[in-house]
C-alpha cells in the first residue's frame, strides 16, 4: 500500500472517511484487501525483506485502522487488540506487581470487577477513588509508588465527567502515567492526549466499530517509550491480538464515524431534553444538560456533542426501570453501546456483584434512528401501571441487626447491601453489620480464607462512601484471633488449621495438612482434589497465610507445597458450600 499525497491540514473527518486516503498498490482498489496469511515468506538467505514473519503481531490488517486511530487521537502510535478488555487489562499488566493505581469508583464494571478479582490478587495496589473530583486524586497519590491514574469520561453508566488535564498535571507531578478510556466520547468528541494524557484505551467494539458486529480494543500512546514498548510486547508475545477479518470491518465502521457519533450525540440531547421534565422519571444523566453538575467542564473538554449516551433514574425506583425496560419496542434490550440501533439496559441487575449503580436506573446507547421514534417508544413505555410494578421481583435486601434507627447505620447498610454484600455472596458468603457511634463491626459468615482477602477492599469501599466511618472490624467466619494463643508448635499449629479453617474448607471438600513446622516456616499441603482451583491457589496464599500470620506473629514464612497440578474438581463455585462453616 501507499499513503497517497496528502496534507496534514486534512480534517479528522476527511482522513476517516478516505481511511487516510490509502489505495493498494498492487490492484489499486480503494478498499483495502484482507490478510488472512498467518505467515510470510521467508528470502533465500532466510530474512525477510517484506518486514514481515508471522501474523501475530504482524498482520498487514492492522496497519491502516491503527494509523488512523493514532492520527484521531493526535498520538504517535496505536496497537489493536483483541477486545477493549484485553487493551484495558495489558495497560495494567504492564505494570510491576506492587505498583499502586487509582482507577475511578465509577467506570466499565468488568474492568472493575477484573481490578479486583485478578488485577489486586496478582499484586496491583487497586484504589478506588471518585474521580469526579481533582482533589480525591491528589489525597490518594502515593509519591514513588502511584503508577497509573485510570480515567473514564463520561464514566459509564452514570456520565460524571473526571478533568483529564487537572488529572494529568498530579499523575505527573508525581511521576504517574494518565491512562484515558476514550470509548464514549470518541476522538470526535474528546481528543484526551491534548489535555495531556499518555494513553488512550479504546472499547473499539463501540462507536469505532459502530455496528455491533466486532469485538476489538485499542491503545494509542501519545509518545513511543519503554513502556509502550511493554504493552506492545505483552500484545504481540501474549497473542490478545485481533482477527484480520475483525480489523478490516472495523476499518470500515472508523469510515463512518464521525457522522454516526454526531447524529447520536445530538439525537441524545434531544432525548434528555425531552424525559428532563418527565413525571416519571427523577433524573436525567447527561452532561449535555445544563444541570448536569459538571457541565461546564464537559464544555471545555467535549466539542461538537455530549456524546450518544445518557441514563435515566426512575422516579418509582427499581421496580419501575425493571418495568420500562420490558416495556419498549423500539429500543433493543440489550447491553453494549455505540451502535446503530439504539439500546437499553438495567445496568445495575447485569453487572451483579459490586455495583455502584443505583437500582432506578436504565442507561441508554442512543443510535441511528428517528429520535421521535426512540422518544415515543419511552413514553409509552413508562406508562406503566402500578400492578405491573408489583408483578416485577426485586432481590431481597440486607439482613442487618443496626440497633439505632438513624440515618449514619441505614447509610452503612445500604452501602453494605448495594456495594459489599454481591461480592461476598458470589464468594460464597454473607454479611450483618452493626453501627456503634462511627465504628461499623462486620460479621461476615462463610469461608474466612476466601474472604479475608476482601477486609481491605471492604473497608476501603464503607470508608469510601462514608469518610465519617472511623474503624471497620471484621468478624469473618469462625475466625477470630485468640489473644491466648500458645506459642507455634506443630501442636498449636496444627489445632489452629483443624479448629479455624478446615471446617470452612471443608464446605468445598477441602482441607489443609501441615507438613513441616521448622524455623518460623510453616509448609502447608493442599488436598481434596479442589486444589487445582486458581482460587485455592489465592485462598491459602491470600487467606490461610494471613490468617495463620494473624495468629502466630513468630511465622516468617507459610510455603505452599500443594501439588495444584493434581487438582480436579472446582474448588470454588458460588453455590458451593456458601457460608458454610
Ligand atoms: C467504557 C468501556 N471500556 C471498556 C469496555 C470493554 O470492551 P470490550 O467489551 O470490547 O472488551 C467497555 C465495554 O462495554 C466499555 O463500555
Amino acid at each position: 500500500m501507499s499513503t497517497e499525497k496528502k496534507s496534514k491540514s486534512l480534517r479528522p473527518e476527511t482522513q476517516a472517511a478516505q481511511a487516510l486516503g490509502r489505495v493498494d498498490e498492487a490492484t489499486r482498489a480503494i478498499v483495502p484487501p484482507l490478510h488472512p496469511s498467518t505467515t510470510y515468506l521467508r528470502d533465500p538467505d532466510g530474512g525477510y525483506s517484506s518486514g514481515r514473519g508471522y501474523t501475530r503481531p504482524q498482520n498487514p490488517s492492522y496497519d491502516t485502522p491503527e494509523d488512523l486511530l493514532a492520527t484521531l487521537e493526535g498520538g504517535a502510535s496505536c496497537i489493536l487488540f483483541s477486545s477493549g478488555m484485553a487493551a484495558a487489562t495489558a495497560v495494567f499488566q504492564s505494570l510491576l506487581p506492587g505498583d499502586h493505581v487509582i482507577v475511578p469508583r465509577v467506570m466499565y464494571w468488568a474492568l472493575r470487577k477484573w481490578l479486583h478479582e485478578f488485577a489486586m490478587s496478582w499484586g496491583l495496589e487497586v484504589e478506588m477513588v471518585d474521580t469526579s473530583d481533582n482533589k480525591n486524586i491528589a489525597q490518594a497519590i502515593r509519591p514513588g509508588k502511584t503508577r497509573l491514574v485510570w480515567l473514564e469520561t463520561p464514566a459509564n453508566p452514570t456520565w460524571e465527567m473526571s478533568d483529564i488535564a487537572g488529572s494529568a498535571r498530579i499523575a505527573h507531578e508525581a511521576n504517574a502515567r494518565l491512562v484515558v478510556d476514550n470509548t464514549v466520547p470518541t476522538p470526535v468528541l474528546t481528543r484526551p492526549i491534548e489535555f495531556g494524557a499518555d494513553l488512550v484505551v479504546h472499547s473499539a467494539t463501540k462507536y469505532l466499530n459502530g455496528h455491533s458486529d466486532v469485538l476489538a480494543g485499542a491503545i494509542v500512546t501519545a509518545k513511543r517509550n519503554a513502556f509502550w514498548q511493554r504493552i506492545r510486547t505483552w500484545q504481540g508475545d501474549a497473542g490478545a491480538v485481533l482477527g484480520p477479518f475483525e480489523a478490516w470491518l472495523l476499518l470500515r465502521g472508523m469510515r463512518t464515524l464521525f457522522p454516526r457519533v454526531n447524529q447520536s450525540s445530538q439525537t441524545a440531547l434531544t432525548v434528555a431534553r425531552h424525559f428532563q421534565n418527565h413525571a416519571r422519571v427523577a433524573q436525567v444523566l447527561y452532561p449535555g444538560l445544563e444541570d448536569h453538575p459538571q457541565h461546564e467542564l464537559a464544555r471545555r473538554q467535549m466539542t461538537n456533542g455530549f456524546g450518544g449516551m445518557l441514563s435515566i433514574r426512575l422516579a418509582d425506583g427499581h421496580a419501575a426501570a425493571v418495568a420500562t425496560a420490558a416495556r419498549v419496542n423500539v429500543f433493543k434490550r440489550a447491553t453494549s453501546l455505540g451502535g446503530v440501533e439504539s439500546l437499553i439496559e438495567h445496568r445495575a441487575s447485569i453487572e451483579g456483584a459490586a455495583t455502584p449503580v443505583p437500582f432506578d436506573l436504565l442507561r441508554l446507547s442512543i443510535g441511528l434512528e428517528h429520535p421521535d421514534d426512540l422518544i415515543a417508544d419511552l413514553d409509552q413505555a413508562l406508562s406503566y401501571t402500578d400492578n405491573a410494578l408489583h408483578e416485577v421481583v426485586l432481590p431481597e435486601t440486607i439482613k442487618s441487626s443496626e440497633t439505632s434507627n438513624d440515618a449514619f447505620s441505614k447509610h452503612v447498610a445500604q452501602i453494605c447491601n448495594e456495594h459489599i454484600r454481591p461480592t461476598i455472596q458470589d464468594r460464597g458468603g454473607d454479611i450483618e453489620v452493626l453501627v456503634q457511634n462511627q465504628t461499623v463491626h462486620l460479621t461476615v459468615s462463610g469461608s474466612p480464607g476466601a474472604l479475608v482477602p476482601l477486609r481491605d477492599w471492604i473497608s476501603g469501599v464503607l470508608k469510601h462512601y462514608i469518610p465519617e466511618i472511623e474503624d471497620v472490624n471484621f468478624e469473618i467466619g469462625d475466625f477470630a484471633r485468640d489473644s491466648q494463643a500458645d506459642k507455634a508448635s506443630d501442636e498449636s499449629l496444627e489445632q489452629f488449621i483443624n479448629d479455624k479453617i478446615n471446617p470452612a474448607l471443608s464446605a468445598h471438600g477441602g482441607v489443609i495438612h501441615l507438613t513441616e513446622f521448622r524455623d518460623s516456616v510453616v509448609n502447608l499441603r493442599f488436598d481434596g482434589r479442589c486444589q487445582g482451583c486458581a482460587m485455592a491457589e489465592v485462598t491459602l496464599r491470600q487467606g490461610v497465610e494471613t490468617l495463620i500470620r494473624e495468629q502466630f506473629s513468630e511465622i516468617r514464612t507459610v510455603v505452599d507445597l500443594t501439588d495444584h497440578e493434581a487438582g480436579t474438581n472446582p474448588y470454588f463455585s458460588p453455590g458451593k458450600g456458601g457460608g458454610a462453616k
